[in-house]
């Protein structure tokens, strides 16, 4: 990977990770930094150039942060992005103070004729979020776009290749926004654009060979999630038989999950798979538990502890762990290497004695992975599965987890499954799933009265699982799946419909 590459150094905006996206996006290796990084440890022959990004701080509040002036004489195009900008243009110069009106959500912009701007409208619409603005240019610099409100809307000082914009590129909302960042990334930093994730199976391969030596072992517990999909077939392709995977069957799977997962990994991807089950240890350790984050505590630990039994008897030296470049970011860059606690399990072991983890995803994004996955050959219903929760079942039953209950849930959401594969919407819903709500309201049903339990039905539209919308189900469907739910489910006389997009609303019940 140390072919051409820009570096994002990440001043906490909320849009950071999309930065880096975006440049990977225009075919060029990107990565995120803390905002305070030497220069010294990235500006390498690579480097093509580098953006500061968003951030909550004012640039002369006590605890700003700041990046080095040497990163404006590397002799590398620098573009700042809003807090990044004001950054640029108070530590060169410039200054920078509040706004009369600061502008927030949609603006009108207009723009000079520059290569930061190529193919982009004069006039075209930009997403703001700022208080503070570039009051006075720093020397050199001259002003290229303007908005009613923000004189000094995108700066540019040509001979030193340094830029800024108060606008966010990086989002969706601002109409040009990655022709922008496309136009730094080719025009200026003169990027030729041919990083694809699919040509660095090699590297990564021959990656984790040398990190685990030829005598190494390493054990994986597998989720039949794509990204612990995706990385133990990464590790196979290294290591082979030095694989093995266990998987916990921990009894809060859908219907027929547990059998899928070991028909895919022990057959069609071939990987030394072990299969433990522990449905009787989790359900006696949840029973009567009502609180959703007791729950949650309880299934990490409790696979923590079966995890570490069963790779005890395995006998590795490393652990692998399907951690993607957004789980590295948020949790703090160089802090995540303590093995970050929410991915699949809950939490991680601490007794188990690794020389190390072996983390062959942890520079790529959740698009990426499903990408190389196609690549590699791993079957396209694996690599586009919906994202199921580490605590699976649990988190959809509202109240106490019983045998009962996850029966409810089981084949609720088996139904739901098939009409929303019958419909042909799988691709269309980012999740789709059924609820025990725990509520019991009166029906009547074989002109006998119920009083029976509330199934919700929860699908939802998203890109990143961080904004969602719920899905406009057509109402076909929808009536189908209530006659179905309420005639085969046995105990369940209501389903309702969740209209609740996040935020405010999350998209697990709990
Ligand atoms: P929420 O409910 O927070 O969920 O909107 C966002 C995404 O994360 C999934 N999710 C989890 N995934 N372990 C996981 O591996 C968990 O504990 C967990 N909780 C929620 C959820 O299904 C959705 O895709």
């Amino acid at each position: 990977m140390d072919q051409e590459k820009i570096i994002v150094l990440d001043f906490g905006g909320q849009y950071n990770q999309l930065i880096a996206r975006r440049v990977r996006e225009c075919g060029v290796y990107s990565e995120v930094l803390p905002c305070d990084t030497p220069a010294g440890d990235y500006a390498d022959a690579a480097l093509r150039g580098i953006i500061l990004t968003g951030g909550p701080n004012s640039v002369d509040a006590q605890d700003a942060l700041r990046c080095g002036m040497e990163i404006f004489q590397l002799g590398v195009p620098v573009l700042g992005i809003c807090y990044g900008m004001q950054l640029m243009a108070a530590m060169l110069g410039g200054a920078v103070g509040q706004a009369e009106v600061p502008e927030f959500g949609f603006t009108d912009m207009t723009c000079r004729a520059h290569p930061l701007f190529e193919d982009v409208p004069g006039q075209s619409v930009v997403w703001m979020n700022h208080h503070d603005r570039v009051l006075a240019l720093p020397k050199g610099f001259c002003g290229i776009a303007s908005t009613a409100h923000c004189v000094h809307t995108a700066m540019a000082d040509d001979a030193r290749m340094l830029y800024g914009v108060q606008f966010h590129p990086e989002v969706n909302h601002t109409a040009h926004g990655a022709r922008m960042l496309q136009n730094f990334v080719r025009n200026i930093c003169k990027c030729t654009g041919s990083w694809r994730v699919a040509d660095t199976e090699g590297a990564l391969i021959a990656g984790i060979a040398a990190q685990v030596g030829p005598q190494g072992r390493v054990v994986a517990g597998l989720s039949g999630g794509v990204d612990s999909s995706v990385a133990a077939v990464l590790v196979h392709r290294a290591l082979g038989e030095r694989l093995t995977c266990i998987f916990v069957d921990h009894g809060l799977l859908r219907q027929d999950e547990a059998r899928q997962v070991m028909d895919y990994y022990g057959g069609k991807l071939g990987l030394h798979i072990i299969m433990v089950d522990a449905k009787e240890r989790f359900l006696s350790k949840l029973r009567g538990v009502i609180d959703p984050e007791t729950k949650r505590k309880i299934i990490g630990a409790e696979f923590i502890r079966v995890f570490e039994e069963e790779s005890a008897k395995v006998g590795a030296d490393y652990l692998m762990q399907g951690t993607i470049y957004p789980d590295v970011i948020e949790s703090g860059f160089g802090k995540a290497a303590v093995i970050k606690s929410h991915h699949n399990v809950g939490g991680l072991p601490e007794n188990v004695r690794f020389k190390g983890l072996v983390e062959p995803l942890r520079m790529l994004f959740k698009d990426e992975v499903r990408a190389l996955g196609e690549h590699m050959g791993i079957p396209h219903e694996l690599v586009w599965r919906q994202p199921f929760p580490g605590p699976g079942l649990a988190i959809r039953i509202m109240g106490e987890v019983t045998e009962e209950r996850l029966r409810m849930v089981r084949q609720s959401d088996a139904i739901l499954r098939q009409e929303v594969a019958r419909a042909g919407l799988e691709q269309d819903i980012w999740q789709y799933f059924t609820v025990f709500t725990g509520v019991q309201s009166v029906g009547v049903m074989g002109d006998e009265r119920t009083y029976d339990y509330c199934i919700a039905v929860r699908a939802v539209t998203s890109t990143d699982a961080m904004t969602v919308e719920f899905a406009p189900l057509p109402y076909e469907l929808m009536r189908t799946l209530s006659s179905r739910i309420i005639s085969e489910v046995a105990g369940v006389n209501r389903v309702v419909y969740d209209i609740t997009s996040k935020p405010p609303g999350t998209i697990e019940w709990e």
